[in-house]
């Protein structure tokens, strides 16, 4: 018996919360965001459960492009950061790989490359979020020049990213929204994309062609400190007991005795740890299922393990079932008390963790 430590991906939920992005922007082209390994859920298994039910997938870079090339992803596939050097550019090609640009570089290296075709490219507009992409009046010129260069196929697509969707009043998506909207009438673009999940959710303005769901397709909430009852947690986060022992008045468990017993009790050990991926900053009482039923963390977390209060599941065994997260107890939850975000916790999954899947039969 190896450690009991896994995530199970539930490739039904997953299907799921695509027909809930198709729900919310029926009319759109959907690109699934399927960078960072699927955001810890496994790029190719996830690519596999929704290929034949979306419209592209977007990746970070190259490499994670190429994952899904060589199992036999033959949708599109958009490459966010576009090329990091020209040496990309003929296996972009090969490939048949769309490129975001973003940069007066990418753009000058891409126009001066020998290729033997054209690349499909999505022109970046920074709307608001400063951080990548031209601003809108240089965005109509580099859409100008790429219209008449022989290495940029046609149509030129323009994208630009949400900065603060994920508060419903922001007056910034709101100028992001008129921004996008006066360049993709201006150039009569066909196909313009500004949705990310908390867009599709959120901003129905912000649909346009094609919407980018990430996390909501992975069943979290894009909005801060809620959970989504339409969407359904793919990732099962489990281990197991692997010790209970009874601990006395006045025992401190762990590593700088953060918590003190404070009657004799018993206390549990589960086989998960931040090296993990199980936030090193949860703290005492964040709730952890044994054997379904909720118990409050103690004591800090340490790198292979977590120690828990079992005064309300007396009759718990070593070997008895642990959900870190997943049906029941949302990742949002402990992200959130945990000062971060269930993006993070999903990505920070750690290499040991054993991944499976399964689908409910419908
Ligand atoms: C350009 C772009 N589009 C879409 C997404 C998906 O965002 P979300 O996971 O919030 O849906 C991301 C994720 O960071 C992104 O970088």
């Amino acid at each position: 018996m190896t450690r009991p430590t896994n995530a199970i991906i539930n490739t039904s939920a997953l299907q799921a919360n695509l027909q809930q992005v198709k729900n919310h922007a029926p009319q759109q082209k959907i690109m699934a965001v399927v960078k960072a390994n699927a955001y810890g859920h496994g790029a190719a298994r996830v690519a596999n459960a929704i290929a034949n039910d979306v419209d592209a997938f977007a990746v970070c870079c190259l490499e994670e492009a190429m994952q899904l090339r060589d199992i036999n992803i033959s949708q599109p596939i958009v490459i966010l950061e576009g090329f990091f050097h020209p040496e990309e550019l003929p296996i972009i090609v090969k490939q048949d790989l769309q490129i975001v640009i973003s940069t007066a570089h990418q753009f000058k290296q891409l126009i001066k490359a020998k290729l033997e075709q054209p690349i499909n490219i999505w022109i970046k507009v920074d709307t608001g979020m400063h951080r990548l992409g031209f601003t809108p009046k240089e965005a109509v010129s580099i859409y100008q020049l790429a219209e008449q260069n022989a290495n940029i196929a046609e149509p030129i697509r323009l994208m630009s990213h949400l900065a603060c969707a994920d508060d419903l009043n922001s007056d910034i998506t709101e100028q992001q929204i008129k921004l996008f909207s006066t360049l993709v009438e201006h150039l009569k673009v066909e196909e313009a994309s500004l949705a990310n999940s908390a867009g599709i959710l959120g901003w129905p303005e912000t649909h346009f062609n094609w919407v980018r769901p990430g996390i909501m397709l992975y069943g979290a909430s894009p909005f801060p400190d809620s959970v989504n009852k339409e969407l359904q947690p793919v990732m099962q986060l489990q281990s197991q007991l692997i010790s209970v022992k009874r601990c006395y008045k006045g025992d401190t468990i762990g590593y700088g005795a953060t918590w003190t017993c404070p009657q004799t009790m018993p206390v549990g050990v589960v086989a998960i740890g931040y090296a993990d991926g199980y936030p090193r900053h949860a703290p005492i009482g964040t709730p952890v299922l044994v054997n379904d039923k909720r118990v409050p963390l103690i004591g800090r977390v340490s790198m292979d393990m977590i120690t828990v209060d079992l005064r309300n599941q007396p009759n718990a065994r070593v070997g008895d079932p642990v959900l870190l997260w997943g049906k029941d107890l949302p990742a949002e939850e402990i992200a959130s008390l945990s000062g971060t975000i269930a993006y993070e916790l999903f990505c920070n999954l750690g290499g040991r963790v054993k991944k499976g899947s399964f689908a409910k039969l419908l």
